[in-house]
């Protein structure tokens, strides 16, 4: 079996190779990244000189150098993670996402069509539902719940998931897509929320809250997730969408304030910021259907994986150091900088 996970540098990707690596030792996975900002390789340090694993540098939307690995390596199986994920980015500049995100699937869906596949696993979000009202708790996200998008990553994503069931219902290509919460854990970049917060906190530097705190995510550790792709990849019908959370809705207000109770810093540190355009108001996913066909359940509790991984964030500064130099104090200042708040 040779699995392709494209995006394997990004935070998903990488604890997905991870999880794979040492779920079906008998594997080979090949990583497909392009090494953007968000890409970063010393991630797959530990598995790097395993036999059965390759990193390739390669832009998914390369379609000749896409097509030479897929002669190459004949997968069985291709997850796509890569994409710009990032929704203030999206807003700042639109268009490398719609060439990532929906020109690079598609560019990876031909080649699977012309050298064959078991699988084109696509890795979607449950953004491309837009937002629920925050006085309607009783509203989630199913799978039958409209596309309704409101930024251009979500935009994006929602685009490639039409392409997908497009080439499924067209070509008989067998697709099936994931449309997960919001994430944390180890490894995400320190742009999201999360370890946005952590790595702030932890210098004393002020914590940006967008408007008043109050919009809602639906937050899963990443691990659960992982393991949810690996049940559809085994035992997933093809054409199907499967949404993946864990019913652990939290204001973002709470998040920051349980934050800085972790780390022992001071509420004073929190700053209301402009709000994000267009920002969405609650996620909020019901997982009922992968739960009964597949049987999945998240097993980390968010008080135990929020601690784990301020904890990773602690042990591992050199790594958020390392890549929060160069580029990214230029997008800080820029979304950020004090003429903005
Ligand atoms: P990330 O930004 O951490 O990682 C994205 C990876 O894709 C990076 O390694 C980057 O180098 C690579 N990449 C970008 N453009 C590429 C290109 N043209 N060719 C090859 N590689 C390229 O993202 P993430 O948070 O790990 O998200 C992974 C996937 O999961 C995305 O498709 C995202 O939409 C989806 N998703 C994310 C979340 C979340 O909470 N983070 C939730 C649901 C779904
Ligand atoms: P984010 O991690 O960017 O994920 P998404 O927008 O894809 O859900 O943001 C999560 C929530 O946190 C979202 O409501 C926006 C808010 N937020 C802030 O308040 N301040 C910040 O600096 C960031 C990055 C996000």
């Amino acid at each position: 079996m040779t699995l392709f996970v494209t995006g394997g540098a990004g935070f998903i990707g990488s604890n997905f190779i991870f999880y794979m690596l040492e779920q079906h030792p008998a594997y080979r996975v090949v990583c497909l990244d392009q090494l953007t900002y968000a890409g970063n390789l010393s991630t797959l340090a530990p598995v790097m000189h395993q036999q059965n694993f390759r990193f390739v540098k390669i832009d998914i939307c390369d379609r000749e150098a896409i097509d030479q690995l897929f002669a190459e390596e004949h997968p069985d199986v291709v997850v796509n993670f890569a994409a710009e994920s990032h929704v203030d980015r999206s807003i700042e500049n639109p268009s490398v996402f719609l060439q990532t995100n929906i020109m690079g699937t598609a560019t990876l869906m031909d080649a699977c069509r012309h050298y064959g596949i078991q699988r084109f696993h696509q890795v979607s979000t449950d953004e491309v539902y837009g937002d629920l009202p925050l006085d309607r708790p009783d509203l989630f996200f199913t799978e039958e719940t409209p596309i309704h998008t409101s930024s251009p990553y979500s935009s994006s994503k929602a685009s490639a998931d039409l392409l997908a069931l497009a080439y499924h219902r067209t070509y008989g290509l067998p697709v099936t897509i994931s449309r997960c919460s919001n994430n944390y854990g180890p490894y995400q970049f320190p742009e999201k929320l999360i370890p946005l917060m952590i790595a702030n906190a932890m210098h004393d530097r002020p914590l940006p809250v967008y408007g008043q705190g109050l919009n809602v995510r639906d937050w899963l550790y990443v691990e659960d997730h992982c393991k949810a792709i690996d049940l559809i990849l085994q035992h997933g019908q093809v054409g199907e969408v499967y949404n993946v959370g864990g019913h652990n809705e939290m204001r973002n207000i709470d998040i920051v304030k349980l934050i800085c109770k972790e780390l022992g810093k001071s509420e004073s540190l929190i700053t209301y910021v402009k709000d994000r355009k267009g920002h969405d108001l609650r996620y909020a996913i019901d997982p009922t259907k992968i739960h009964k066909e597949l049987g999945w359940l998240p097993e980390t509790k968010f008080e135990d994986g929020i601690r784990k991984t301020i904890h990773w964030y602690q042990e591992h500064q050199n790594w958020w150091e390392n890549i929060i130099s160069g580029e990214y104090q230029e997008y800080y200042m820029k979304m950020y900088g004090k003429d903005k708040w």
